[in-house]
C-alpha cells in the first residue's frame, strides 16, 4: 500500500470502501433466498438442471414457480457429470454437498456457460465463483448453527427489489422450543416431548408459508455472534471431523474436506437398523436426503449424518462413531 501523505491524499472523514461487484440480500430460510434468486433470474417456467440428490424442499419451491427440473445425476463421491443437452437448460442447480467443493462443484463454479443457483446451505461463507455467467448463491445458517432463521444470499447482478415481510412466529416458536431443549438437556427440567413439539409446529409453519421473509433481531445479532466465533468453531469441528473418520476406518465414509464441517456423511447397508441403534443409545442422527417423492439417487437408501458442531467432543464422536463401526461390521 502507498503511503497516502506522500500521494497528497486525504486522511480522515468517512472510511471509503471499493465495490466488490456484487449485490447482497438477507432473509430468514434458504428457501426465502431461493425464492429471491429465481426472480432475479428471471427463471419463471424455465427449464433447469437440478441434482437427483437434494432435499424435497428445494423441489417444491422450483415448483412453486412452475419451472421444470431436468434431473442429474449425484455419485456416492457426491461428484456429477452434466447430461450432454445441458447447455439447452435455462440454469444449473448446485449443491455444495456438506460443505464440500467436489471437483465438478469446482469446475461449474469457474467456467459454466449457464446462470448458476449455488446451494451453500452448509457454509458460513459465500462461495468464490469465476464464471461471468450470472449466479446467485445462498447458505442458511438455521442447518447448521443455532440460530433460528438467517440467510444471506449474494449474486454478480442486481439482486430483484423485493416484498420481504416477517415470520415473526416462526422465530419465535424455534427460540422457544431451543430454550426448552436447552433447559432439558442443562438441567433436567422441561420435558423432551413439549420441545419436540413446538419445533414441529414452527417447521410446519415455515412449510406453509411461500413469502420471502426477514431474519429476526436475534437472529442477526446470533449470527455477529457466530462469525466472531467462527475460527475457534471451525477448529473444533475439524477436530470433531478427524476423529470421525479415524474411528470410522472401517465404515464407508464420504471423504469430505469442508472450510466448516457440519456433518460427517457415511454409507451403511443396512442405514435403518444402525439408526434405530443408536436412537436406543439417545443419539438422533439425521438422514440428509430421503428420497425425492418422485425419483430416487443413489446416496439416499444409505446415507446417514454423522454431527460434528461443538457441542460434541472427542468422547461423544467416538462413542457414536464406535456404534455404528459395531452395528455395520
Ligand atoms: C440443500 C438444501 N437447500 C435448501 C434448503 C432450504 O433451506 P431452509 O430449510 O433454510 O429453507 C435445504 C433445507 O432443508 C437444503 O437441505
Amino acid at each position: 500500500m502507498t503511503s497516502l501523505l506522500a500521494d497528497k491524499l486525504p486522511i480522515g472523514g468517512e472510511q471509503e470502501i471499493a465495490f466488490d461487484g456484487l449485490y447482497y440480500g438477507t432473509t430468514n430460510s434458504g428457501r426465502s433466498s431461493l425464492r429471491w434468486a429465481l426472480h432475479s433470474m428471471d427463471l419463471y417456467a424455465k427449464r433447469i438442471l437440478v441434482p437427483d440428490f437434494v432435499c424435497q424442499v428445494v423441489i417444491d419451491v422450483l415448483l412453486e414457480f412452475s419451472i421444470q427440473p431436468v434431473f442429474y445425476e449425484v455419485g456416492l463421491d457426491l461428484d456429477f457429470k452434466l447430461p450432454t443437452d445441458a447447455k439447452n437448460c435455462d440454469a444449473l442447480y448446485l449443491v455444495k454437498y456438506f460443505g464440500h467443493s467436489s471437483k465438478s462443484f469446482s469446475i461449474a463454479l469457474e467456467q459454466s456457460n449457464i446462470p448458476l443457483i449455488i446451494d451453500t446451505v452448509f457454509d458460513a461463507e459465500l462461495p468464490t465463483v469465476k464464471t461471468n455467467s450470472h449466479w446467485c448463491a445462498f447458505n442458511s445458517l438455521r442447518k447448521i448453527s443455532r440460530i433460528a432463521d438467517y440467510s444471506q444470499l449474494a449474486s454478480n447482478k442486481p439482486l430483484i427489489p423485493i416484498e420481504r415481510t416477517r415470520l415473526e412466529t416462526f422465530s419465535r416458536l424455534k427460540y422457544q422450543a431451543k430454550n426448552i431443549k436447552h433447559q432439558f438437556l442443562t438441567k433436567k427440567i422441561e420435558s423432551e416431548e413439549r420441545y419436540l413439539n413446538l419445533f414441529s409446529d414452527a417447521e410446519s409453519i415455515l412449510d406453509d408459508s411461500k413469502g420471502v421473509y426477514y431474519p429476526e433481531d436475534n437472529s442477526i445479532f446470533l449470527s455477529n455472534i457466530f462469525h466472531h466465533n467462527l475460527s475457534a468453531e471451525t477448529e473444533l469441528r475439524r477436530s470433531n471431523l478427524e476423529i470421525a473418520k479415524a474411528t470410522l476406518s472401517d465404515v464407508t465414509y464420504i471423504d469430505i474436506n469442508p472450510c466448516l464441517p457440519s456433518f460427517l456423511p457415511i454409507l451403511l447397508k443396512d442405514r435403518d437398523r444402525v439408526r434405530e441403534k443408536l436412537k436406543k443409545n439417545h443419539m438422533y442422527l439425521a438422514i440428509h436426503w430421503p428420497s425425492l417423492s418422485t425419483l430416487g439417487n443413489k446416496l439416499s437408501p444409505n446415507i446417514l449424518s454423522i454431527p460434528l458442531d461443538s457441542r460434541y467432543q472427542m468422547s461423544d464422536i467416538q462413542r457414536m462413531c464406535q456404534i455404528i463401526a459395531k452395528e455395520a461390521l
